[in-house]
């Protein structure tokens, strides 16, 4: 052996395979340690994704226990404060709708024609503005609850609002759009928070009527039903913000100025609204 690595020539070669060696030793155990990493992250995955199936499937159990606990009560009606809320609530909502319903109008006759590209867009956005609008016609008629006085108001308002930004530029228009959307996403959200701690109704067990049950832990199906429009509506409404934002809203001149005014508006309509 050591004769052999007398030579110089061989001891080149015995260096050279002795450091391709140790490289395949090297770079088979960083492969070992790669595909142990691998593999953890695929357990994790896997963890992750049965903790959440466990989560969606306790939810829906607990959903249903709940219905059936339900089925076994008579709900007590609302309160005066609660349906005087309740009425406030449909209204105000119902003019907001008819307001945004009107102002993508407004953007949509001043703007498509100059930037048909936003056509697509605007219409998304409106389409979904005319749902929540029945949405909230159908629950008006239900529960017999008189719309605004200022409707007329709300209209002209409305749809002149969305001519005037749509005739500015496109940035105004998302501008309008970004202050609208924050304004009702906050009030959605405003609602959501009252209608989950002020709205448990008293309730009678239907097998035995003397045995009032104050507060349950759960609602009646009108406020459920309420409950889920809102958050629907209420997350559309911050996808419309979001879309405007990805549409240059912040680059409309002057935006805070824009966003602020009519963030002003929107408020003063809602609080009016709820009254009038
Ligand atoms: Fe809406
Ligand atoms: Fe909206």
């Amino acid at each position: 052996m050591f004769f052999f690595l007398r030579s110089p020539s061989a001891a080149a070669s015995f260096a050279a395979s002795s450091a391709a060696i140790r490289a395949v030793f090297s770079a088979n155990s960083s492969l070992k340690t790669s595909f142990s990493t691998l593999s953890q992250l695929s357990n994790s995955l896997q963890n992750e994704k049965n903790e959440k199936l466990n989560q969606v499937s306790q939810e829906s159990i607990q959903k249903e226990q709940k219905q059936v606990k339900k089925e076994k009560y008579v709900f007590a009606q609302l309160n005066e404060k609660q349906k005087e809320f309740l009425d406030e609530v449909i209204r105000v909502d119902q003019a907001g709708e008819l307001g945004a319903n009107y102002i993508y109008q407004g953007q949509i006759f001043a703007l498509v024609h100059k930037r048909p590209e936003l056509k697509e867009t605007l219409n998304h956005m409106w389409e979904q503005e005319v749902h929540h609008h029945n949405t909230f016609n159908q629950l008006q008629v239900r529960r017999r609850v008189r719309p605004s006085l200022l409707t007329p108001l709300w209209k002209v308002g409305a749809i002149g609002l969305g001519y005037v930004t749509g005739s500015i530029s496109k940035e105004a228009a998302m501008a309008c759009t970004v202050a609208v959307e924050t304004v009702i996403g906050g009030h959605y959200n405003d609602q959501l928070r009252t209608l989950m701690k002020e709205f448990t109704v008293d309730a009678i067990e239907k097998d035995n009527t003397s045995n009032l049950i104050k507060n349950p832990d759960f609602q009646s199906s009108e406020i459920e039903h309420l409950k889920e429009i809102i958050k629907e509506f209420r997350d559309q409404e911050l996808e419309h913000l979001d879309i405007a934002i990805e549409n240059d809203a912040e680059s409309a001149v002057p935006y805070w100025l824009i966003t602020d005014v009519i963030k002003l508006i929107c408020k003063s309509a809602i609080l009016t609204c709820e009254k009038i």
